[in-house]
């Protein structure tokens, strides 16, 4: 078992490193069969563990906001609902509204890639408050 800290990959150990100093993440992701892509799921998974039982937890109380975009329908409206089930077990602090699922994304940028529907801006502003607020109520 590699999950200690004396054995663990360098990039595991960094990965828990910056997660615990981060007053907060903002994790933006796209859908790999109806769920969450297996990479972005590895990396939870290897920083939600206590290894020796004497560290911190990483993502215990971790303010978190979630996002995606996606050409289809959808976009990642079930990614975004699993991801929120792996939060309850790391008793992680995620923003709950606004949800911010950008369907059918490539009406909603120019050429350019600048997003320019007005809705997704406003969206994705509330959702960034919302998270530098539950930042600010942990401090
Ligand atoms: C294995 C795999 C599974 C995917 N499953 C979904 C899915 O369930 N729902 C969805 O909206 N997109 C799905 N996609 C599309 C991706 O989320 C993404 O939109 C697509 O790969 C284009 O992004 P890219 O240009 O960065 O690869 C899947 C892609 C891959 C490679």
């Amino acid at each position: 078992d590699l999950d200690h800290p004396d054995r663990r990959p360098a990039a595991v150990a960094e990965l828990r490193r910056r997660v615990a100093a981060a007053d907060g993440l903002l994790i933006a992701t796209p859908e790999f069969n109806y769920s969450v892509p297996g990479v972005l799921k590895n990396a939870i998974d290897w920083i939600s563990t206590d290894g020796t039982r004497t560290e911190g937890l990483p993502l215990h109380r971790k303010p978190i906001a979630i996002l995606g975009a996606a050409p289809t329908n959808f976009g990642t409206v079930r990614a975004q609902l699993a991801l929120r089930q792996v939060f309850v077990w790391t008793d992680s602090d995620v923003v709950v509204k606004p949800e911010v699922h950008l369907f059918r994304s490539h009406e909603r940028f120019d050429a350019d890639g600048t997003l320019t529907d007005e809705t997704s801006v406003a969206l994705l502003r509330d959702l960034l408050t919302a998270l530098r607020t539950k930042i600010e109520n942990r401090a």
